[in-house]
């Protein structure tokens, strides 16, 4: 009989432009706790992931930063792995997109769906950025929705109405790269046919253990018109070359799912060739993807068809998950609700996000909220007030009766094999990702613990080796928990096996009890959130967020070379300047400007300069400026004054210079 299964897992690959938020480690946490308990009750599980490296954001973002993409997106893998590292996800093998085994798989994978006649070509017209050079992606386009009228939306779709469209059908369409107007622009580009893949898409659908709500989704899409998929991008593109052409690469979303395999062939490749031939034969092994619902469809429509399409057996399944939301909003960084995860690094313990996203997830697709609240009660009065408490009541019996020694026996067997009546139940709701329910049938586990305790009243026994029997029993109801809580507190069940002096604690060793052996000395292992933990992180994300407007606002205010070049200035000389009746801020100026006569000017330096110390000063005026109406008259021009830390100063114009004379 087969007592484990080969079970390859996967998360989806983070893209290598930015940094591990909150948001994203709902998913690997998720993943994470899954392979740890599979690990756990004995299956051989490989957990794969990689960074997601290639992309046109990923190019303008090295670009910005003046840098290759390849620099940036090896800088941006370390500051990943070491996200991951602090939270205890723990991948047998982490790659990025961007290696040779993933190249040379993508040609094989193209050219194999090629032979097979599910490639087409065809000349589309796409929006182009004369400016800068590039087809414009989708998302790089903005403009008035066509069907609301919104302005301001994106190429793909209105976040006002939720229409989806094609860029082409925007109102005045606009680079968000270089604020001009795109053309359009004919290129040729390859199809993935999709449409080919209907009748295998529908059975796939039917004979996989899908989500219900997932399997619904598809079936829409299905009895829909299957588009075909437009794989290629024109350079200038970070990515892989199509075979055969020059300027044209493969569209990310091509390889990311592909670096599944390769990243896999990797790991396979330096451990022996575990797992050999999974991607050809199922009978090999299970193979699992985590992913975020929202893309549902590239793994569950477009995935399995190419890997059926070029002759490689398709996942087991695909389990999505939900949103994050922060405190009830989502996340984003103008209301500080969005946290990366090296943020919350300086303030909290990593394993509280792993027990608070677990006592809220489950297998549903529903978006699951962070409320800092009840973390804060789920972690001071669960977590450390009822079981970290537990450990600590029952050794310091131990430590003060039994020098911590663990009794020959326990107090009271059959309560104990009671206390484990849960254990199979809790093994079926963690692999069914039912993790929430799995927490509190744990926790409650530790309500009849303490309980147990309480009821037994050590503290007021005279016996002193009932004394010791009754904490060594409640040790043992903290160590089952600990085991059975392993996946989720990784660490707390390191740090608790020190404490036993054990290893590798699995899930069968709850069901035995650990008797007539020294253990350590009880240390804190886990403490309470304090308000100002959670104040302090906060407060940086206040700052963070403070800091990030006041960059969009330099960017903002800046303009091109070709803007200021339409300004004409000219030297004027002020003849007079009034103070208005009723204005604060504005002087009223006239000043000469030789040739050109002489202009009205509303200037708002009133707070700075007495009106008589202006008069007789040579200053810059813009000549060029189209006159505006204002309360107190026409301004026919504009006086030019600069900011100085704070204080505004006239500019004063002058042909001195020091030490020399000007050539003429
Ligand atoms: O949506 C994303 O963040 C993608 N980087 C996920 C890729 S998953 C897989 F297909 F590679
Ligand atoms: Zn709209």
């Amino acid at each position: 009989m087969k007592t484990k299964n080969n079970i390859l897992v996967t998360s989806a690959l983070p893209y290598a432009n930015g940094p591990i938020h909150l948001g994203h480690l709902v998913e690997y946490i998720q993943t994470d706790i899954w392979v740890r308990f599979n690990k756990s009750i004995g299956n051989d599980v490989v957990y794969i992931c990689a960074d997601d490296a290639h992309g046109t954001p990923i190019m303008l973002k090295a670009k910005q930063q003046g840098i290759s993409p390849e620099e940036l997106i090896s800088k941006t893998k370390k500051e990943h792995e070491n996200d991951f590292r602090e939270f205890f996800i723990q991948f047998d093998h982490y790659s990025s997109t961007n290696s040779k085994k993933n190249e040379e798989l993508c040609k094989e994978i193209f050219l194999k769906l090629h032979e097979s006649g599910h490639i087409s070509q065809k000349v589309i017209s796409q929006f182009y950025d004369e400016k800068e050079k590039i087809f414009l992606p989708d998302r790089y386009i903005k403009g008035t929705c066509p069907k609301c009228k919104s302005e301001d939306q994106y190429g793909d779709s209105c976040e006002q109405c939720g229409a989806t469209y094609s860029p082409t059908d925007l109102i005045n369409p606009i680079s968000v790269l270089s604020n001009t107007k795109p053309m359009t622009k004919d290129t040729n580009h390859y199809f993935f046919n999709l449409k080919n893949f209907k009748d295998y898409l529908i059975n796939w659908t039917k004979e996989h253990d899908l989500q219900p709500s997932i399997k619904n989704k598809l079936n829409e899409w299905l009895n829909d018109n299957l588009n075909d998929w437009d794989i290629t991008r024109d350079a200038p593109y970070f990515g892989f070359k199509i075979p055969n052409e020059e300027n044209k690469y493969f569209y990310v979303w091509v390889d990311a799912p592909i670096g599944y395999i390769s990243a896999f062939e990797e790991y396979s490749k330096n451990n022996g060739n575990k797992f050999d031939g999974i991607w050809q034969n199922e009978d090999h092994g299970e193979i699992y993807h985590f992913i975020g619902k929202d893309i549902a469809y590239f793994h569950s429509l477009f995935w399995p068809s190419i890997l059926n399409g070029a002759g490689y057996r398709t996942p087991n399944s695909v389990y999505c998950h939900g949103f994050l939301t922060v405190n009830g909003k989502k996340m984003s960084k103008s209301r500080g609700t969005f946290i990366k995860a090296s943020d919350y690094l300086k303030h909290l313990d990593p394993e509280f996000l792993r027990y608070y996203f677990a006592s809220r997830l489950n297998d549903s697709i529903e978006d699951i909220d962070l409320n800092f609240d009840d973390l804060t009660k789920k972690i001071n009065s669960d977590l450390v007030g009822k079981l970290i408490n537990l450990a600590s009541r029952c050794s310091s019996f131990l430590e003060k009766n039994s020098d911590l020694m663990l009794s020959k026996k326990l107090e009271n067997k059959e309560k104990f094999t009671e206390f484990l009546n849960d254990v199979g139940e809790i093994k079926k709701l963690y692999s069914q990702r039912k993790y929430s329910n799995a927490v509190n049938k744990i926790m409650s586990m530790t309500d009849k613990a303490n309980q147990y305790i309480n009821e037994n009243k050590p503290w007021a026994m005279k016996d002193l080796s009932k004394v010791q029997e009754i904490s060594t029993q409640g040790l043992n109801y903290f160590r089952s928990i600990i085991i059975l809580l392993g996946p989720v507190m990784p660490d707390l069940l390191k740090k608790t096996e020190n404490m036993l002096n054990e290893n590798n604690l699995a899930w069968e060793n709850c069901l035995s009890p650990l008797l007539d052996k020294k253990i350590e000395k009880f240390t804190p292992l886990k403490t309470r959130i304090q308000k100002e933990d959670i104040q302090r992180l906060n407060n940086e994300l206040n700052e963070k967020n403070n800091e990030d407007k006041k960059k969009v606002k330099n960017m903002s205010n800046e303009i091109e070379y070709e803007d200021f070049s339409k300004i004409k200035l000219r030297v004027g000389e002020i003849i007079s300047a009034d103070n208005i009746d009723g204005a604060d801020k504005l002087l009223k100026l006239t000043v000469n400007l030789g040739e050109l006569g002489n202009k009205e000017i509303f200037a708002g330096i009133k707070k700075f300069y007495k009106a008589d110390d202006l008069v007789g000063l040579k200053t810059l005026v813009v000549e060029n400026l189209k006159p505006k109406k204002m309360k107190f008259g026409t301004s026919s021009g504009m006086v030019l004054a600069a900011d100085s830390d704070g204080d505004i100063i006239v500019i004063e114009a002058s042909s001195k210079i020091k030490n020399g004379s000007r050539v003429k």
